[in-house]
């Protein structure tokens, strides 16, 4: 992991000496280059710890009510998360502000379900147009949704992931959930016996070498925010509502 974040500082480093701004409107050549190298970072992370091997692991704490966001590193440029999805777990459909999001899958079986703004149903337009003074953007983002407004999303796209999957989204592309929607009887049966890593006790279950104790209890995915999203817009029931996210962890100890 601190290759990792090694090689990460020093992709964004480079865009920023040589005068990138770096946020979802970047200069097209400078993101270019950033998201192919941040691509190829994660993806050679992600295949080299997979599973319960990776040194990820003693950030990945679960919670048996929601999924859950384990800080690895925050600076100016970006934040590492690992987030852990118990079986059937799912995200609310939301944006990612100003920021680019990569995610890459480090266990289990993800789902990311991509969202673009739809017509209000038959009858409901002028309700809408009223709640929504502001128009409706025209990205697939949500820059211009005031929280309390009304805006209808409909799924467009749905992308089942791996282990090793990098995915990479924004708010001019599309607003997303993601989630772990592998049934708890689907899990591998070595995940289901043994107790040994509890749940809402905030430990960190750092194991030893070759240690077997770690098992699946859904999906674990390692999220790059770049910059830092301070503020997100979750799209819920045709209402736009705003929210500061939150750290169930940092560093592998709960917050
Ligand atoms: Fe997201």
């Amino acid at each position: 992991m601190e290759q990792l974040l090694g090689e990460l500082r020093a992709a964004f480093q480079a865009e920023k000496d040589a005068g990138f701004t770096i946020n979802n409107s970047q200069d097209p050549a400078s993101f270019k280059r950033l998201n192919d190298r941040v691509q190829l970072l994660l993806k050679s992370y992600t295949t080299s710890n997979p599973g319960g091997g990776g040194d990820w692991r003693r950030f990945a704490l679960f919670n048996s009510t929601h999924y859950v966001r384990n800080l690895v590193e925050a600076n100016e440029d970006f934040e590492l998360l690992v987030l852990c999805w118990k079986a059937g777990q799912v995200s609310r459909v939301h944006n990612h502000a100003a920021s680019h999001c990569w995610l890459a899958v480090l266990d289990g079986q993800m789902r990311e379900i991509q969202y673009q703004r739809a017509a209000p149903p038959p009858g409901e337009e002028a309700a809408a147009a009223a709640a929504a003074p502001g128009g409706r953007a025209t990205d697939g983002g949500g820059a211009g949704d005031p929280p309390g407004s009304t805006v209808y999303v409909e799924a467009t796209k749905s992308v089942d992931m791996k282990i090793g999957d990098v995915g990479y989204i924004n708010d001019h592309l599309a607003l997303h959930s993601v989630g772990c929607y592998t049934a708890p009887q689907q899990l591998p049966p070595s995940s289901t016996g043994g107790g040994g890593r509890g749940d809402d006790d905030g430990g960190a279950h750092t194991g030893g070498d070759g240690d077997s104790g770690w098992r699946l209890e859904g999906g674990v995915t390692l999220h790059l925010y770049s910059p830092p999203i301070r503020r997100v817009k979750i799209y819920e029931d045709n209402t736009v509502s705003e929210r500061t996210p939150g750290y169930y962890s940092k560093g592998g100890v709960r917050v």
